[in-house]
């Protein structure tokens, strides 16, 4: 099988980028800038290796260096953004400020005649996210991409097949990003495209045969796509061995907790205990305002309560948790920075009194879990449905969570749903959902005056969830939903609709 190697140097797209590679039937290995040697990257027998981005400046002192003798393996390389910037530097270039400003977001790229551009226009968009460039080409490199602003946008040793990028390839605002890569791995490094999505289940499916074998095993059902499909792919591992526990922490979706109980429990034939946990959750909350500190309690909570379950059920060894991988970054769980920290990987407990935590989807993105899902026989229904955060409706009442507020949300959020049905769009956007912002407002309705809550709603596009743009619904879908909301459901007299796009907004409001 053949294998790029993706060399992280901190950047917050790594793992999209092997996501790019396996998109391309190519298995893409992540590792640490500091966790490999020159001598093991030539033995592996890797066919590219991809320097990823990261934060730093080269010429800091802290900034992360790798051995300039990778550039003689004779193996094709691809530098990245602060990789690019890297490259050139160990080759002997020089790296300088841009004395015009950083280059951020969507920017024309002049790209010239090369194998890395092959099938794509001399003038396209492409990401920008930089300050430092290549001010001087390393001895051996020419310039083979430049911008308005960056003289050198991309360059290459043709003999020693190294390409530098400053821009992001990886990411879905470079427009032929997906070209960019897909001619490195298949032109440049001659891959074959021989890795599925089936090698990565039975690989797991075998490994936690063997790993977990004899062992009691409890897994955190939350119904969401991840931890289902943890679920589906533990319970094709070890069987009744699993036990999974549904936390009705009373923050979820109308009629949620009902079909999670349906489907795992019924359908599949798992071991499912629901436990009805919404008053021990929304005393802790009660009076907590600040985002941040909800995560936190929720997290925590969970934990607390599957302790209490694992108790019940006498000794359990090992926990099963449903994370992916942008909830490990966005966690700062890499070397990239914090944003959020979600429930499930950045709130855990010091203190476990469970032997192992065991996270087999911690490697993929969302569309790679779904892929995963439906290669596993999970209902289509199921897998396409549209994810919803760990601490549930807790993060879209904003400001202090009441069971009334809980209440008037899950109720405009079933609105827009089933509007969304109705319009037959559920797979036009990747997320929509209602938020209950903590703003009340006067209105009118007959001859009298309210005052009640402001709803926002809100739908994404995107393919990753690192970036989203907010969906352009129909007009005629918002004002249905808006005018129903407000009429239906007493103590909301305003709908608003949300048009920020992520970056700079995060897709849930808190
Ligand atoms: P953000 O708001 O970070 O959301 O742009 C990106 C995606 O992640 C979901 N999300 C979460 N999922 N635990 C989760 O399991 C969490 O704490 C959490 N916070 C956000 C969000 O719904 C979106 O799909």
């Amino acid at each position: 099988m053949d294998k790029i190697l993706v060399l992280d140097f901190g950047g917050q797209y790594n793992q999209l980028i092997a996501r790019r590679v396996r998109s391309e039937q190519v298995y893409a290995e992540i590792k640490p800038y500091n966790g490999i040697s020159v001598e093991e990257i030539r033995k592996n027998g890797y066919k590219g290796v991809i320097f990823t981005g990261g934060p730093n400046s080269v010429y800091e002192e802290a900034s992360p260096h790798y051995d300039a003798t990778i550039l003689d393996l004779g193996i094709p390389i691809l530098g990245i953004c602060y990789g690019d910037q890297l490259m050139a530097y160990m080759a002997g270039g020089e790296i300088a400020s841009a004395e015009n400003g950083s280059e951020y977001g969507k920017t024309t790229v002049f790209t010239a005649d090369d194998i890395l551009f092959e099938g794509i226009p001399q003038e396209s968009i492409c990401w920008m996210s930089h300050t430092d460039y290549v001010k001087t080409l390393p001895e051996g490199f020419t310039t083979i991409a430049r911008t308005e602003k960056c003289p050198c946008a991309a360059m290459c040793d043709r003999s020693r097949n190294l390409y530098g990028v400053q821009f992001h390839p990886e990411v879905t605002h470079t427009v032929y990003g997906k070209q960019m890569l897909h001619n490195f791995i298949f032109s440049v490094c001659r891959c074959r495209a021989d890795w599925k999505m089936d090698n990565f289940i039975e690989t797991l499916v075998e490994r936690y045969k063997k790993e977990l074998e004899g062992k009691k095993v409890l897994l955190a059902l939350s119904g969401g796509v991840d931890s289902s499909v943890a679920a589906v792919l533990l319970h094709k591992a070890i069987g009744k061995n699993l036990t999974c526990v549904f936390v009705d922490h009373g923050l979820l979706r109308k009629d949620e907790g009902d079909f999670v109980e349906k489907t795992f429990g019924k359908q599949f034939g798992m071991n499912l205990i629901r436990v009805n946990a919404e008053d021990r959750f929304l005393s802790k909350l009660e009076g907590v305002t600040e985002p941040e500190k909800k995560r936190k309690i929720i997290g925590e909570e969970f934990i607390r309560v599957f302790e209490d379950e694992a108790k019940k059920l006498g000794k359990i060894h090992v926990l099963v948790q449903g994370t992916i991988y942008p909830d490990v970054i966005e966690s700062g769980k890499g070397d990239s920075a914090v944003i959020k920290s979600h429930h499930n990987v950045g709130g855990l407990p010091d203190v476990i009194s469970f032997e192992q935590i065991v996270e087999p989807l911690r490697d993929l993105f969302k569309d790679e879990v779904r892929e995963t899902g439906t290669k596993l026989g999970i209902p289509h229904e199921l897998v396409w449905r549209q994810p919803f955060p760990g601490p549930g409706l807790a993060v879209r009442v904003i400001g202090e969570i009441t069971k009334e507020k809980l209440e008037l949300l899950r109720e405009a959020d079933a609105i827009f749903r089933e509007e969304i049905a109705n319009a037959g769009l559920e797979n036009s956007t990747n997320q929509y959902f209602a938020v209950l912002t903590d703003l009340r407002s006067v209105g009118v309705m007959g001859d009298a005056r309210t005052y009640g809550y402001t709803v926002a709603l809100r739908a994404v596009t995107t393919d990753d969830f690192m970036t989203a743009e907010w969906t352009r619904l129909p007009y005629e879908v918002l004002e249905k939903a808006s005018g129903r909301i407000t009429n239906e459901i007493k103590g909301i007299t305003r709908v608003v609709y949300d048009i920020t796009s992520k970056p700079p907004a995060t897709v849930e409001w808190e």
